[in-house]
């Protein structure tokens, strides 16, 4: 169905930050005064990532995903059509950034128990995404698939994935014993030229390949093949998961924070870091975004936790991430949220609609303390819950903002992503570090390379054993 104007404005996600401000907050939240001095910063942080969109040498090349894939988009549509034809089973082995946006599309706009209703309920084939290499999630993972009737939708930029390039070791090994072709049975996405993806590929022959590209770096893939194909398999409506992030994208046009939904939070999270609020907590209160946080949290981690500036001056920089769901860690976190160390500022994801209501029966009459309860909707319910702990949160002077979701469907899920990618680009801007390198995680790469033998790595792994042959502190 083509969306029009007015069905795209009802469905735009907005921010509200009154909670951040002195309104509620007295000498807690910011004033307009504190905001505006931010002002410049933020314009010239807007400038920085206006002026190098699209630059690949800058891996920004993420920022013209919703707009330059027509004929990639046509491409996997067929191919997930033949997928979901061929196969009962769709396996995405990768990890971190080519695994998180896979995992956080399944399970906003996929039912929640996806994978136990029977095939003609599903859109798709059962769908795993494997992004660990514990030894009993792989052989427990064997239990419950067929490898003859699964696709593996193998997810490398490198190619040098340690864990990926094992998982895929153990399902091609597998499937050459049930007597099946590889090539068949797996889709490769990784960069265009470089890699071992690149090279099995060619070795094996006519595999399917899409291109994860140059300027896009893993955890801002989810909106090109490494995303898009997983979604396309399940059914999600890929081409309206692009129009959201485009929407988001001219949201984003502004340079005043205050008409910028993404240069507002990047500007409120930087004014908090600044404060002292090293921790960011995301609590959707939705299961269907659950996993949302845990692609936020490797975006926000990733990107802005550096230690040097593009100046080259010494920084450690940063905020650590916690994920949180609403309402279930009103009954675990929030009490600490609420009455611990002013070091937080917490981002409520609110719905206005859930796909389901769920009416709550009247029952239990003699009992007042459980019959209010009855007539009211499960929405009402979680909906009053999340105001209920925005305002605790507020009373006992803690930062606080929501981004309210009209609904949970692929256009409000394109426009988050890309909301949280340009909040993200803007922070790095602001915090002048590289956003899209993570020579933390290369460091843990190679370390993993050397212990395990990988040629080239002697000289790490004398370090490594050096240092484990000296422990001093084992009670
Ligand atoms: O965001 C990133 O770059 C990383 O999290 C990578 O996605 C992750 O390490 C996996 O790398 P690769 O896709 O090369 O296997």
């Amino acid at each position: 169905m083509r969306m029009t104007e007015e069905m795209r404005k009802s469905l735009r996600i907005t921010v509200d930050y009154t909670n951040m401000t002195d309104k509620y907050l007295g000498d807690k939240g910011y004033s307009a005064k504190k905001l505006d001095s931010y002002k410049k910063l933020s314009k010239a942080a807007h400038a920085y990532v206006a002026d190098n969109r699209g630059k690949d040498e800058l891996f920004m090349g993420w920022t013209e995903l919703p707009y330059n894939q027509d004929e990639i988009v046509a491409d996997i549509l067929a191919t997930a059509k033949e997928v979901r034809r061929k196969f009962d089973y769709f396996v995405v082995l990768g990890i971190g950034g080519s695994a998180l946006g896979p995992i956080m599309a399944f399970n906003a706009l996929c039912h929640l128990h996806y994978n136990d209703l029977p095939k003609s309920k599903r859109k798709g084939p059962k769908f795993f995404v494997e992004d660990n290499v514990d030894p009993v999630r792989m052989k427990e993972l064997l239990d419950v698939i067929e490898p003859e009737k699964t696709c593996f939708n193998v997810i490398s930029k490198s190619g040098a994935t340690s864990e990926t390039m094992a998982q895929y070791l153990i399902i091609s090994d597998l499937l050459k014993k049930k007597g099946c072709d590889v090539k068949e049975h797996v889709i490769f996405t990784t960069d265009a030229s470089r890699g071992n993806l690149v090279k099995i590929s060619d070795e094996l022959g006519g595999v399917k390949r899409y291109v994860l590209p140059d300027g896009v770096g893993g955890r801002f893939s989810q909106l090109c093949p490494v995303g898009l194909l997983p979604a396309a398999v399940l059914g999600i409506d890929i081409k309206n998961l692009l129009k959201g992030a485009a929407y988001m994208d001219k949201m984003c046009k502004s340079s005043d924070f205050r008409k910028n939904p993404a240069l507002l939070c990047a500007t409120l999270q930087y004014a908090a870091m600044q404060d002292g609020k090293n921790i960011g907590v995301l609590m959707p209160y939705s299961d269907n975004l659950k996993f949302v946080s845990d692609w936020y949290a490797q975006l926000w981690a990733e990107s802005l936790g550096k230690n040097v500036t593009l100046d080259g001056v010494p920084c450690n920089v940063g905020q650590t991430p916690v994920k949180a769901l609403g309402v279930t860690d009103q009954h675990s976190q929030v009490q600490l949220y609420t009455e611990g160390p002013y070091d937080k500022v917490v981002t409520f994801l609110s719905v206005g609609s859930y796909r389901e209501k769920t009416m709550i029966p009247h029952g239990c009459e003699s009992i007042p303390d459980v019959s209010f309860l009855g007539g009211h909707t499960m929405e009402e319910l979680i909906q009053a819950e999340n105001k209920a702990t925005a305002f605790a949160l507020t009373k006992a002077g803690r930062l606080n903002y929501t981004i309210d979701l009209p609904e949970v469907n692929a256009f409000t899920l394109g426009q988050l992503l890309f909301l949280f990618e340009m909040q993200t680009a803007y922070a790095g801007a602001m915090l002048n570090i590289n956003t899209f390198n993570q020579p933390g995680v290369e460091a843990g790469k190679k370390a993993t390379f050397a212990l395990l033998g990988k040629p080239g790595y002697a000289e790490q792994k004398a370090a490594l054993d050096q240092a484990a042959s000296d422990p001093e502190y084992i009670v």
